[in-house]
């Protein structure tokens, strides 16, 4: 029988990517693991670039590593930093998160245990309004 996908074990998986993070410019690793609807578990590392700005955040990677393998439907990601208070996904990530799953739960750690917890839409409210929303009559 497969094992159950618990907080405790999502966060051994976030742990231990963070360990494959390429974070040479900002030594600041980090690592996610998403849990699907489904049921399966997704990793992703922080990857930087010499060029900076081609930079991707370990939470777009997991979900780029869900989509690639046909999960589009989440329900939790559990991130892990070394971090003085738990990070939450920037900006660009929430709104590529949001993408699939709106209510997901957002699980953010750091090594000293510390726990933050929101859910997607509390950190990017409004995140669809208007978009390619057009009126009708033009
Ligand atoms: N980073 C993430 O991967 N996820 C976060 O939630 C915060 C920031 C990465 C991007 C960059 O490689 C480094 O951490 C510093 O910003």
């Amino acid at each position: 029988m497969a094992n159950k996908t618990t907080e405790a074990s999502l966060l051994r998986a976030a742990r231990k990517a963070r360990l494959k993070a390429h974070a040479p410019y900002s030594q600041f690793q980090v690592g996610a693991a998403l849990e699907s609807k489904d049921r399966k578990v997704f990793i992703g590392c922080n990857v930087e670039n010499l060029s900076y700005g081609l930079t991707i955040c370990a939470e777009r990677n997991a979900v780029f590593a869900a989509v690639a393998a046909g999960s589009r439907s989440f329900k939790r990601i559990v991130i892990v930093a070394n971090s003085k208070e738990p990070v939450t996904p920037c900006g660009a990530c929430r709104q590529v998160l949001v993408e699939f799953s709106e209510n997901m739960e957002v699980i953010s750690v750091n090594l000293k245990g510390q726990k933050y917890r929101a859910t997607l839409g509390e950190l990017l409210p409004r995140s669809k309004a208007g978009i390619l929303d057009r009126p009708c009559s033009t």
